[in-house]
Order: structure tokens, then C-alpha cells, then sequence
């Protein structure tokens, strides 16, 4: 079993609920969907199917190398990013690291694996989950951490370093850092992303997937940014002919420069986000903290905990996820992510009869 978003095939069966009416607030996937370009291009080119994918994905990697305004040669792709989260901690294999806490659980786990001495950096409530840069930076330079590895914006808190604070953290320590931007398109990339500081620190490596914001979990298609020769041969090493499937290849290759698309979508999450945030403000029990991601983390201050209201919700198909299995979280926090305005509204509403007839 994981800890991660539901699995909505087995809450559909566990309460008799069909898939198609569960709303699920908890995989934080943006709710417009995929870009209608790139599925129709893949409609138009389903006989693709019956041939191998480019062996070196060159119009895929253009494509993403377009987007992301870097060298071409220096991208990776691999199953979603988690795949490659996986082989960057592998490559980099420290012996002592650091987490956030709360955090994504698969850090800890891939560093567990390799025997990683993990450091957490606690993320503190008192200062609304935000990162304390100074201090991060003491930490891990008393600790001698080898290796940070941190989500920005970090799932579930929604804060954020700027690209400034992250270069900071480069020249003022030896770590290694890995940023893992799986949510980042849902904020002003000109501030926040550090994929422009690939090109001159070469102990910097940054992730993104396609789950979230292209709302294409199923393709599995993630890639990697770094100028580190010795992680890119790594991975060219390991790299298994045809890796990425003709579904990922095609979507990929148009996608990215969907600009319509991603403007319509960042519009829309931007401005849902801000509405919510409002909405939730205003329910006396509840507290949010300010997200940069699409999704926001709640505290309950009183009234039932997460727990039973996931319970609760769940009855109208509305799926939430709570909190208690993040460190440095409890019961009393639950996390949702933006969906469309229909759904938003009836969670809305739910939480307002809840919440508000608590005294
Ligand atoms: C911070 C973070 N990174 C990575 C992932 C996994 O993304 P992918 O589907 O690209 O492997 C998730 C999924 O929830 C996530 O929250």
C-alpha cells in the first residue's frame, strides 16, 4: 500500500460509488484536462502506435527543449518523474541528505533504500510551513549534507523558494540539490524555477513531470534538466531502448508549445485558487495557507478532524485528502486541490454546513 493521493478504483468499489461521480480532491490534477491539440493529434496518428517511438526521441526532446529554454542535450525523459527522482538520488547516492518535513513521501523512501542518513529540515507551523532561508542554509552546512532534495512549490504545504534563494543555497553550501518542479507551472515561472541555474551548477539537477499541470498522469512522460556530464551519462547508461511509449512521445511533442493552453489553464487555477482561498478564509473553523501549487493545505481549528470528514465527504463522492500520514502534520490537516467550479462549489458548501455549526 501507499501513502499517496486515493486510489479512486478502490474507493469507487469499497462504497459502491461509480468512478465517474467520485471528485477526487486528493491527486491534485488539473481538472480541464489535456490539451485538445495534443489529443487530437494523437487520434489523427493512432497507426503511430504500430511502430517503434524515435529510438533518441529527438522531436520530443526539441520539443521539451523549446519549453524549458535549454540545451537540448542536456534533458533526460523517464517514466514520470518519479522514475527520474529515483535515478538522480541513485546518481548522486549521498550519504547524508536532506528532506523537508512535511514532504512528497518518495524522497525518504528512495533514500531509505540507499541507506541515506536523511536530515529533516521541519517546516514549522508557527511560520506557515515557509521555509526559513538562513537558517536552511546553517543546517545544512553544520550537517554537512551531501544532498536537499525539496518539491517547489512542496507538496503539501504549497510554499515556495525563488530561483534567488535557491542559487543562494548553491553558492553558500556543497550540497548537491535536487528540485523537484512537479507543480511549478502553477506559478510565475520567472520567479520560482530554478531550470535556468542548470546551465552553470552542475551539482543542481531539476524534475518535472506532465501529471499534474497537463493533467496526463497516464502517459507517464517526466524529464530531467542538468549539465552535470557525469548524471547524464549515467543515465544514458541505463537507458533502456524505446523507454518512452508512442502515446508519451506524441502528446509530448505537441503539448508544450500549446500556449493556449497553458495560459488557459494557468488562468484558470491562478484564479480558482485565490476564490477558494477567500472562500475557506472565511469559514471560521478552517485556516489555509497560501498555495503556489493547485492545491491548498487546511487546518482544522475545530470542529471534526480530517479524518471523519474525508468519511463524511466521501458519502457524496468527494474525496479529500487528509493529512495525518505527513510528518510534521496531524489529524487536524487535510489537503485539496483545485477542481472545476461545479465541484469546488459543493465542497464548498460542505465545508461551511460543517464548519460553521461548530461554537
Ligand atoms: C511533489 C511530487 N513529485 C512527484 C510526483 C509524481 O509525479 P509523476 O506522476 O510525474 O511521477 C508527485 C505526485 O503526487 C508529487 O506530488
Amino acid at each position: 500500500m501507499n501513502s499517496h493521493g486515493a486510489n479512486v478504483f478502490d474507493i469507487a468499489k469499497n462504497n459502491g460509488i461509480e468512478i465517474k461521480d467520485i471528485r477526487d480532491f486528493s491527486s491534485n490534477i488539473n481538472p480541464l484536462g489535456p490539451s485538445k491539440k495534443a489529443l487530437e493529434e494523437l487520434k489523427n496518428n493512432l497507426n503511430l502506435l504500430s511502430a517503434y517511438p524515435d529510438v533518441d526521441y529527438i522531436d520530443l526532446r526539441q520539443s521539451i527543449s523549446n519549453y524549458v529554454n535549454c540545451n537540448i542535450d542536456n534533458i533526460v525523459l523517464g517514466l514520470g518523474s518519479t522514475e527520474i527522482l529515483k535515478d538522480v538520488i541513485n546518481f548522486f547516492a549521498p550519504k547524508i541528505s536532506m528532506i523537508l518535513s512535511p514532504c512528497y513521501s518518495e524522497y525518504e523512501n528512495e533514500l531509505k533504500k540507499i541507506n541515506s542518513e536523511i536530515i529533516e529540515y521541519n517546516l514549522e507551523e508557527k511560520n506557515d510551513f515557509k521555509i526559513d532561508l538562513e537558517d536552511l542554509i546553517k543546517l545544512i552546512r553544520e550537517k554537512n549534507i551531501e544532498f536537499l532534495v525539496f518539491a517547489n512549490p512542496n507538496n503539501p504545504t504549497g510554499t515556495i523558494l525563488k530561483r534567488d534563494d535557491i542559487e543562494r543555497i548553491l553558492k553558500e553550501t556543497d550540497a548537491k540539490i535536487l528540485v523537484d518542479e512537479t507543480y511549478i507551472e502553477f506559478t510565475d515561472m520567472s520567479i520560482y524555477s530554478s531550470t535556468s541555474l542548470t546551465k552553470n551548477y552542475t551539482n543542481l539537477a531539476v524534475v518535472r513531470g506532465t501529471s499534474k499541470f497537463f493533467a496526463l498522469p497516464g502517459i507517464r512522460l517526466g524529464y530531467g534538466l542538468s549539465s552535470n556530464k557525469n548524471l547524464l551519462n549515467s543515465f544514458r547508461d541505463k537507458e533502456v531502448l524505446w523507454q518512452i511509449n508512442s502515446v508519451a512521445e506524441i502528446c509530448g511533442k505537441v503539448m508544450f508549445s500549446d500556449e493556449e493552453y497553458i495560459s488557459h489553464v494557468f488562468y484558470f487555477m491562478t484564479t480558482r485558487r485565490d476564490y477558494i482561498f477567500r472562500e475557506i478564509s472565511k469559514i471560521k473553523n478552517l485556516k489555509p495557507y497560501k498555495s503556489f501549487g493547485n492545491f491548498i493545505l487546511i487546518k482544522i481549528l475545530d470542529g471534526i478532524n480530517a479524518t471523519e470528514l474525508r468519511n463524511r465527504l466521501l458519502e457524496d463522492g468527494l474525496v479529500l485528502r487528509d493529512c495525518k500520514t505527513f510528518k510534521n502534520l496531524d489529524e487536524n490537516f487535510f489537503r485539496l486541490c483545485i477542481l472545476d467550479d461545479e465541484a469546488n462549489d459543493k465542497l464548498l458548501n460542505k465545508l461551511r454546513k460543517i464548519y460553521q455549526e461548530v461554537k
